[in-house]
């Protein structure tokens, strides 16, 4: 006897995307990691680019980079715009990409490094202009605006404690390590609550919140870049959490890029669903070891990398090793 199992097409592509989507940053990671530590942050980041790029022009898709490497006059590759995908008649999707996240930690081998991108239906990931964002986030689990961009947060911190039944010195809150964040750490201490610094790679942060558990980290606050924002927007819809975000556009020049790219007003503050309108998918493959991957291992006879995907319409998050043996293939790289 026979079983047939319908799966409607769509479902089904995107079903087999999500394994895709981990072979392009399998790729991103593996070429940049051959550049650890050399202190060549731009080398490193044009080998995960070229990679990356070849990858994502395998898939069955007809994708528009929407969160890439800058605007197509500043950007060879992966430009804001440019069309990616091997199949005229595959789904039309966006795609956001940041084929090394933590340039710098790359370049000085130093933890949390990682290759990522994401995946969502044409017209729905939030074409942000390369600016700065103010950030927050937290997990899963908590009432609607627990959290509030604009309240102080020393009063975040609070409202977060409540809501967790614990005492405000029982919080962790991960910054990243910059001077414009002086006063947000000052103010979260002044609660009680704990500072995690980063140096760099605000993705990674943002992730971190919704596993307070095992990551020991409560909420994410500050301001990085607006492209991490849109891919840690995707990962969050996939693994549930909160996070209100703005663009910072404080000058002319950037209000004018910013409304070229369709934003209309340019104080709103951003939900996920306002930045990741649709279903979507999310992958992340550690280039050095860091508290959410391990990085690339080069062994005699393979190459190990480890990667993250979620897939939003099931929540399903997985955590994919993998050994790599036709190591030609990655000569290549
Ligand atoms: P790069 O990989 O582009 O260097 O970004 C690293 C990063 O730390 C991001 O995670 C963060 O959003 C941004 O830089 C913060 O910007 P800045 O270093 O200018 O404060």
């Amino acid at each position: 006897m026979s079983v047939t199992i319908s799966v409607p097409p769509q479902l089904l592509l995107e079903r087999i995307l999500t394994l895709e989507i981990v072979r392009v940053t399998e790729r991103a990671a593996v070429s940049a990691a051959r550049l650890r530590g050399h202190g060549n942050e731009k080398g490193a980041d044009q080998a995960a680019v070229d990679a990356m790029r070849r990858e994502l022009n395998k898939i069955p898709i007809r994708g528009t980079v929407v969160i890439g490497e800058g605007e197509r006059d500043e950007a060879p590759m992966l430009f804001i715009g440019e069309k990616v995908g091997a199949e005229a008649g595959g789904p039309e999707v966006d795609i956001a990409v940041d084929p090394l996240e933590g340039t710098t930690l790359c370049a000085k081998n130093m933890p949390g490094s990682i290759a990522t991108m994401a995946m969502a239906e044409g017209g729905t990931l939030l074409n942000a202009p390369d600016v700065y964002m103010q950030k927050i986030a937290i997990g899963p689990g908590y009432a609607k605006n627990t959290i509030e961009l604009d309240a102080p947060p020393a009063e975040n911190i609070r409202r977060l404690a409540r809501a967790k039944d614990v005492h405000p010195s029982a919080i962790t809150a991960l910054v990243l390590d910059r001077p414009r964040h002086a006063e947000i750490i000052n103010a979260v201490r002044s609660t009680g609550a704990a500072v995690r610094l980063i140096t760099d790679g605000d993705v990674a942060g943002v992730i971190h919140t919704a596993d307070p558990d095992n990551t020991g980290v409560d909420i994410y606050i500050g301001t990085g870049g607006a492209p991490e924002g849109v891919l840690a927007a995707s990962a969050l819809r996939c693994i549930g959490g909160q996070m209100q975000c703005r663009l910072i556009l404080d000058t002319e020049e950037k209000r004018e890029r910013a409304a070229k790219m369709g934003i209309k007003d340019p104080a709103m503050i951003y939900g996920i669903e306002d930045m990741v309108k649709g279903d979507c998918l999310f992958a992340a493959t550690g280039v050095t070891d860091g508290s959410l991957l391990s990085g690339v291992k080069f062994r005699k006879n393979t190459i190990e990398t480890e990667t993250v995907v979620m897939r939003s319409v099931t929540g399903t998050v997985r955590y994919i090793k993998a050994e790599h043996r036709q190591l030609d293939k990655f000569h290549l790289d």
